[in-house]
């Protein structure tokens, strides 16, 4: 049993509005529905962002201002299911730039996936697998003061707060140099009919991701969590951006975690808050940076406008 997982849900469900952290939907089951999840109808994240990469790398290459004669560190943090960074290792590959990709991953795992099939591709692609912590990592890259081109795709920046975001972006630009890029992907503020079946898909696999943080609770945390009892419940705002998924508990009940032998009662209609999932404009964004060391360099889109690339440009 992880001590730091107990410990989390533990502080999150003593709270007066109860949470659960997101990162915990990523076990093994939860790997396998977040992959279902992604190549469901209704989540148009994935499909929009590969569009990107398939058709605007060019844009994306001159953003980064990259040149074919001087060598750089392409990081991608979390090994991903490579897709879109093979859309854009294609171009750099053939092209003959000068690079080595290190994808940053806790899971050796997902990096030995991701290698064998990048590798599969592109036989000539020099990859260096990274295990282990981001910051960790990025610090002891930093030794070497290459020029870097750091990826985070996939919106996963909107998991987090803002305040969370701008302290993520902060320890990433103090890991990073002067002139060192950011790509980051997120997804765009866009009307609800739009958004909420991205989370609420029609077939539940959406529904299964949520109660799957459950079921990891009993079966990790000794918990005693009826799924049956709990209902999942997106939301979102296009005023303020913020999709949010609950678990509503559909009656007045008290759930034991063995783990430390506490009970918490909840009341009929109570909200678990599992996950945000922000979306963005330029304003929201350059609100965040402001606090950071990164600036906007450049934005590109997909052809309906639901998702962006940032280039940042770390100053
Ligand atoms: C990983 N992350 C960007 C996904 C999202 O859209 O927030 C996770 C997800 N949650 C429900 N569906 C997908």
């Amino acid at each position: 049993m992880s001590k730091q997982f107990l410990q989390d849900v533990e502080e999150g469900l003593s709270k007066s509005k109860k949470t659960i952290p997101s990162k915990y939907f990523y076990d093994k089951r939860g790997d396998e529905l977040f992959i279902k999840i992604m190549h469901l109808p209704e989540y148009y994240l994935t499909r929009s962002e590969l569009e990107i990469f398939q058709t605007k790398t060019a844009q994306i290459i001159e953003a980064l201002a990259l040149s074919p004669s001087s060598y750089f560190e392409l990081i991608e943090l979390g090994a991903g299911d490579g897709l879109k960074t093979l859309e854009l290792l294609k171009p750099l590959v053939v092209q003959n730039f000068s690079f080595d990709y290190m994808p940053i991953d806790i899971s050796m795992n997902a990096l030995e996936l991701i290698a064998d099939k990048l590798k599969g591709a592109l036989p000539s692609l020099s990859i260096k697998k990274q295990q282990g912590d981001y910051f960790k990592i990025l610090d002891s890259l930093k030794a070497t003061s290459h020029p870097k081109v750091v990826l985070f795709l996939g919106s996963s920046i909107g998991n987090m707060e803002d305040e969370e975001a701008i302290g993520f972006l902060s320890a990433l630009g103090s890991n990073l140099s002067k002139g060192d890029k950011l790509l980051l992907g997120v997804d765009l503020i866009k009307p609800a009919s739009v958004v909420l079946p991205a989370y609420n898909d029609s077939q539940g696999v959406t529904r299964d991701f949520n109660l799957n943080l459950l079921r990891r609770i009993n079966e990790e945390l000794h918990g005693d969590f009826n799924l049956n009892e709990f209902e999942h419940i997106p939301s979102y705002s296009e005023e303020d951006g913020y999709a949010r998924s609950y678990l509503k508990s559909r009656k007045d009940q008290k759930v034991r975690i063995n783990g430390n032998g506490n009970f918490y009662e909840l009341k009929e209609g109570e909200q678990i808050q599992t996950e945000v999932s922000r979306k963005y404009n330029d304003e929201i964004i350059n609100t965040i940076l402001e606090k950071t060391d990164f600036e906007i360099q450049s934005k590109i889109t997909d052809n309906k406008g639901y998702f962006a690339n940032y280039v940042l440009n770390r100053v």
